[in-house]
């Protein structure tokens, strides 16, 4: 029998609405060993509530979060608002004495990330972060590929997301575009967490960065706008005490061409491999035998956790967002086994290391070491 686990959203934006449609069609999952149901969510905005009503597992709309935070009946929290109230939130949910899937960056900057990583470890609850992309079939293989030991001296890393509605001058300011709300770090804070959740799962943890960060458009319909919107990270990594090795990491969004696309490389002496959201059906596998060979191989949906989809089928954003919360729930009940697993407090906490470094690398224009 599947146990029964009713989350609470707070937020019910983009992400809250994506969580509803998650849940909705769980039994797509096969031998699933949890059940999750959408039992509550918060929202100041009445029109964003209103939404759920078409959710029939949703028993409690409310303006205020601490009404979920009171429920006995929720077990799950998940927490998808602007990042400048996520350390408030966040903590408040762990006071609670509820588990907690928390939105990236987790925290506006690199002090809030450690108060909130603090009150993680005296409430010793189960928390983790979101990022999808690493779901995908194709980003396992990456990872599978990287870790196997297997291609060699490894040269060379890179990953990024790419973005680009922001090129479009008519776009309105929101308040992922305001320093206030969105953070100083910006495109990283918004972009950065699914950039390094598989290198830094790999251990390729940056011990420096030279960073180059642009700005978009100053003024968009609605508003100011003051945050960097492309960020490229050129970071040294070290792998095995080899010779260090170049990580670039790139998030933009202002990327001519891209609507959404999420990619990781790593390559090696002896082989390598290279996944990206734009063919999300193809991986890339280098091997370097007496010809150079880049070789596609065309997969199909074989997802960590395995589903009714038919194995031929290519999968998209919401398939992945599914397999990330069937990995929360297997770790939150200790049962991932060999599954990869959702962000770490400690990953995100390093990722703020990096992009605190990032802009203070951007304001010297020197290279950073990061402790
Ligand atoms: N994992 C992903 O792929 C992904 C994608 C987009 C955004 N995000 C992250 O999700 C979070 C939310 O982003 P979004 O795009 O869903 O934003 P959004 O603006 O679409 O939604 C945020 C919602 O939070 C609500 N809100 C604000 N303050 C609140 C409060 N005190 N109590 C309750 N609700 C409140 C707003 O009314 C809004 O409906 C951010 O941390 C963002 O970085 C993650």
């Amino acid at each position: 029998m599947a146990k029964n686990i009713n989350v609470g959203v707070i937020g019910g934006g983009l992400m809250g609405r994506e969580v509803a449609s998650a849940f909705g069609r769980w039994f797509v999952i096969n031998d699933s060993k949890v059940n999750p149901s959408l039992y509550a969510v918060a929202d100041l905005n009445k029109k964003a509530l209103q939404w759920f009503d078409s959710v029939p597992t949703c028993k409690l709309l409310t303006d205020n979060y601490q009404d979920i935070l009171n429920s006995s009946e929720i077990d799950v929290v998940y927490v998808a608002v602007p990042h400048n109230m996520h350390e408030q939130i966040y903590i408040d949910v762990l006071n609670s004495g509820k588990d907690l899937l928390a939105e990236k960056p987790f925290g506006i900057d690199l002090g809030s990330a450690e108060r909130i990583v603090e009150a993680i470890k005296s409430s010793g609850k189960f928390v983790r972060c979101s990022s999808e992309f690493p779901f995908f079939p194709g980003a396992q293989r990456v990872y599978q590929v990287a870790k196997s030991g297997g291609i060699g001296r490894i040269l060379e890393v890179r990953a990024g997301f790419h973005h680009g509605s922001d090129l479009d001058p008519d776009k309105a300011a929101n308040w992922k575009r305001q320093s206030k709300t969105c953070g100083e770090i910006g495109v990283m804070g918004d972009l950065g967490m699914h950039v390094c959740h598989v290198p830094f799962r790999l251990g390729f943890e940056p011990r420096s960065v030279y960073a180059q960060l642009q700005k978009g458009y100053p003024e968009r319909p609605g508003g100011a706008c003051d945050t960097w919107d492309n960020a490229m990270l050129h970071a040294w990594i070290d792998i095995d005490g080899a010779e260090p090795v170049p990580m670039r990491l790139e998030m933009k969004r202002m990327a001519p061409g891209e609507t959404d696309t999420w990619f990781i490389e790593v390559l090696g002496t002896d082989g390598g491999a290279r996944f990206s959201t734009k063919e999300p059906r193809t991986l890339w596998q280098f091997s370097r035998g007496k010809e150079q060979e880049w070789r596609r191989v065309d997969l199909g949906f074989d997802t960590p956790f395995k589903t009714i989809t038919g194995g031929i089928f290519e999968p998209g954003f919401p398939d992945v967002l599914m397999q990330m919360w069937a990995a929360f729930f297997a770790e939150r009940d200790g049962d991932l086994n060999e599954c990869f697993g959702c962000v770490t407090p400690h990953e995100a906490l390093l990722s703020h290391r990096l992009f605190a470094a990032a802009i203070q690398s951007q304001q010297l224009n020197q290279v950073i070491e990061i402790n």
